[in-house]
């Protein structure tokens, strides 16, 4: 079993998608470990997209990111990391496949409704960086 970090971003839930969002994951047999409403700081925006830094988008997407509330999850399953990647489609919704979670509630390639971690490493460093081991219920 694989656990991954996903955050529903300011976009997905200032439009009320938060609900729908999560059901594709339970729905495809994803197990909700750690769930947490905030807003995300540039402290932990910086942390969170620190391999981001100097590139053309940074800036936006720190200001993005800390625009509003996010949903931040631990999700656990089978392949879970690839698995919801797959789920929440390419990056850029004109890209992304149909019936995927970008293509279906994302507006564009920079507000893209989700976030999940790419590798292993990535999760276990982002899930480290929302969660503390008290919170994530394994
Ligand atoms: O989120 P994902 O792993 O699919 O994409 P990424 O390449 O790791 O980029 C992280 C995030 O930066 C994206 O999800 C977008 O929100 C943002 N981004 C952007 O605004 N413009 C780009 N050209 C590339 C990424
Ligand atoms: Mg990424």
């Amino acid at each position: 079993m694989e656990k991954t970090l996903v955050l529903i971003k300011p976009d997905a839930f200032r439009k009320h998608y938060s609900g729908d969002i999560i059901k594709h994951y339970e729905n495809e047999g994803l197990k909700i470990l750690a769930m947490k409403l905030m807003k995300m700081d540039e402290k932990i925006a910086s942390k969170h997209y620190a391999e981001h830094i100097g590139r053309p988008y940074y800036d936006d997407l720190m200001g993005f990111m800390t625009s509003g509330p996010i949903i931040a999850m631990v999700l656990e399953g089978e392949d879970a990391i690839a698995n919801v990647r797959r789920i929440n489609g390419k990056t850029n919704p004109a890209e992304a496949d149909e019936g995927t979670i970008r293509k279906l509630y994302a507006e564009s390639g920079s507000r893209n409704a989700v976030h999940a971690s790419d590798s292993p490493e990535s999760a276990a460093r982002e899930i480290a960086i929302f969660f503390n081991a008290s919170e994530i219920l394994d």
